[in-house]
């Protein structure tokens, strides 16, 4: 296997030393760059584009020529695996996700089949094995997947929610069925996942988009759980003091999911992702990377706004290893691009800056 040219991102993954922090952007293929505008004008739509191999290594490989990132995520979905159970997924223009089956009750988690990720999902892991190979070592290739109780907010709200009212209703009215759903989409993430590792993934996030919605206690039984359930599934290889390209780390993020860091990270995960109502500085470093975490609508701000709010960002973590620069959330479509330049600029000469003090 090739040897990566850049593995920053690996190395604060395991918490070890850097020359600077290593950045990504959460979204950082998509509508606010205009090559990818144009890719799926030419592709017809979205879904086309993540089930043609092709297409997806070129919109995963977009931001990278454009921009200094120190990781590649590979361009698909959270909600293929729903759409491999047989859900039907589609978009609405301007609408988001929507369902053709939604799921209401027990008997429809009953009859949900756990998909066979290199059968039902061959063209993610198609994508993946591809866009590892056209990267040629430049940087790692992270992978992907919804966590078990964001899936399933989707499947039961049949489409992105603002209440969350029916998957609510269920967990306090059925918390049986939405356990068994649950259960359901930590063995499928589970394997998944697995087969995105053997495809050529180099590291794996999991994206609790709606875990924040949750009650303490709820967030623990009904989303943490199953995370913490799939990270004992997962094939990551052996952490060794030393550092090894060969380990596949695993980050966790709840968006909302501040006041659980110390819960999330007790789980045996490698890195937690944060959104922007964190104080990084009140962290505990050293022994979990942290991901994060600049509002990024900082990027509608002027270059001064961003400079200022990166250096922030860079300040709060401090001088200890494990930090992994982001956004708190995914990019926002209508960003400029400038900005993004800056924020990258910005991040590799105050991280450089602080390292060396
Ligand atoms: O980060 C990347 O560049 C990799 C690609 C990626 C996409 N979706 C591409 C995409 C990743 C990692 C995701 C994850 C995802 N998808 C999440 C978790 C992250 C988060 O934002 O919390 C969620 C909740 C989804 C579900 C989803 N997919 C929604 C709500 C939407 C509509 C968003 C919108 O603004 O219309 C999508 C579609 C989607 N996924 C797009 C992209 C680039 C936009 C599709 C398009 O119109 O071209």
């Amino acid at each position: 296997m090739m040897e990566l040219k850049n593995d920053r991102y690996l190395r604060a993954l395991q918490c070890q030393p850097v020359d600077r922090t290593p950045l990504w952007m959460m979204r950082q293929a998509g509508r606010y760059l205009p090559e990818y505008r144009q890719l799926r004008a030419e592709a017809g739509d979205f879904m086309t584009m993540c089930k043609n191999p092709d297409l997806a290594c070129e919109a995963t490989l977009q931001p990278l020529r454009r921009f200094d990132l120190d990781a590649a995520i590979i361009f698909s979905d959270i909600l293929t695996i729903p759409d491999a159970m047989g859900l039907g997924l589609y978009f609405e223009q301007g609408e988001g996700p929507k369902f053709k089956k939604v799921i209401t009750n027990i008997n429809d988690i009953k009859q949900l089949p756990i998909p066979d990720p290199n059968k039902d999902l061959a063209y993610v892991m198609n994508a993946l094995s591809l866009t590892r190979q056209e990267l040629k070592g430049k940087v790692p290739l992270i992978g992907f997947s919804g966590s078990p109780w964001t899936l399933a907010t989707y499947m039961i709200e049949g489409g992105s929610s603002k209440t969350f009212t029916k998957i609510k209703k269920m967990l306090y009215s059925d918390p049986a069925a939405l356990h068994l759903l649950l259960d359901k989409l930590a063995e499928s993430v589970a394997l998944y996942l697995n087969a995105q590792i053997e495809a050529g993934a180099q590291s794996i996030m999991i994206f609790d988009s709606w875990g924040g919605v949750l009650s303490h206690s709820s967030y623990l039984e009904f989303s943490l759980h199953y995370m913490h359930k799939i990270l004992s599934l997962l094939n990551r290889g052996t952490k060794h003091e030393q550092y090894t390209q060969n380990y596949i780390p695993v980050t966790l993020f709840t968006k909302g999911g501040g006041l659980w860091i110390d819960k999330i990270m007790a789980t045996g995960c490698d890195a937690v992702g944060v959104d922007w109502t964190v104080d990084l500085s009140t962290l505990t470093k050293g022994k979990v990377a942290i991901q994060g975490n600049l509002d990024p609508t900082i990027l509608y701000g002027d270059k001064q706004t961003i400079e200022e709010n990166v250096a922030a960002v860079l300040q709060e973590f401090g001088q200890h290893n494990g930090h992994i620069f982001n956004l708190g959330h995914g990019i926002n479509q209508d960003t400029p691009i400038e900005s993004v330049e800056t924020l990258v600029n910005a991040v590799h000469k105050f991280s450089k800056k602080i390292i060396m003090e």
